[in-house]
C-alpha cells in the first residue's frame, strides 16, 4: 500500500454506486423467448447492477406528424432511456432483420431531430430465435442503427440464442444453462464498458 493512502476509500465504481440498465425486448408475444431472455438478465445481473424492463406494448405507430405531441407512453419511454446508465436490447429476428415493433420504438425515441434519447448510450445486444443463427442478422442491423443513433454497443460477447424452442420452457423462461452464462458475461461486459464510457 502507498504510505499515507491507508485511510483513502476505494475509488467509486458503478458497482458500488449502483447502475441501471433499461431492458427492451423486441417482441410483444406473451411467452416471447426474448422477453424471457430479459427476465433471465434481471436474475443474472452482477451485484450493484439492476436490469429494469420496459415493455413496448402501448407504443403506437410512429408518424412524423405526431412528433410535436408524442403519446404519453413515448414520453415515458424517452425519460426511462435517459435515466438509464445503459440499454440492453433483446431482439427477435423477423425476416432477417429487427422486428417492426422494436424499430418503431427506436424511431420514436430518436425524434424530434436533435432530441434523441439514445445519444451516447452504451448498449448490450442479445437475441433469441428459432432459427440456427440466433438473430445474428437482426443484431447486425441493430448495430447499424446504433451508428446513426450515436449509441455504443459493446462488442463482446455476442449472445445469439439459436434453436430457442429447445432452450426455453413453454412459458418462455430461459432454462439453457450455457445461454444463461452468456447473458451473465454480457452483463458484466456491458457494466465494465459503461464504466469506461462515463
Ligand atoms: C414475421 C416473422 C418473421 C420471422 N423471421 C425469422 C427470421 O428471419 N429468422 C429467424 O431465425 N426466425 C424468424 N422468425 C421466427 C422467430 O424466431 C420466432 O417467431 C421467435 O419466437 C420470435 O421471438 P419471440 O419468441 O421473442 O417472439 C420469424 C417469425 C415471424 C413471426
Amino acid at each position: 500500500m502507498i504510505p499515507g493512502a491507508e485511510g483513502n476509500p476505494a475509488p467509486p465504481t458503478l458497482y458500488t454506486v449502483g447502475m441501471t440498465i433499461l431492458g427492451i425486448a423486441g417482441s410483444l408475444r406473451k411467452t416471447s423467448y426474448n422477453r424471457g431472455a430479459l427476465r433471465a438478465a434481471q436474475e443474472l445481473a452482477p451485484a450493484g447492477v439492476t436490469v429494469e424492463p420496459f415493455d413496448l406494448n402501448g407504443i403506437p405507430l410512429y408518424s412524423q406528424d405526431d412528433e410535436g405531441t408524442p403519446p404519453p407512453r413515448v414520453t415515458e419511454f424517452k425519460a426511462r432511456i435517459r435515466a438509464a446508465d445503459a440499454i440492453l436490447f433483446a431482439t427477435a429476428e423477423y425476416n432477417y432483420s429487427i422486428p417492426g415493433v422494436l424499430k418503431n420504438a427506436i424511431d420514436w425515441a430518436s425524434r424530434p431531430y436533435g432530441d434523441s434519447a439514445w445519444d451516447g448510450k452504451p448498449a448490450g445486444i442479445m437475441g433469441a430465435s428459432v432459427g440456427a443463427t440466433g438473430t445474428a442478422r437482426a443484431q447486425y442491423h441493430l448495430r447499424q442503427c446504433c451508428v446513426f443513433l450515436n449509441m455504443f454497443p459493446v462488442n463482446r460477447p455476442e449472445v445469439m440464442i439459436a434453436n430457442a424452442a429447445q432452450r426455453f420452457d413453454s412459458q418462455g423462461n430461459l432454462t439453457d444453462e450455457p445461454s444463461r452464462e452468456h447473458i451473465r458475461k454480457l452483463l458484466e461486459s456491458l457494466a465494465a464498458w459503461t464504466l469506461k464510457l462515463k
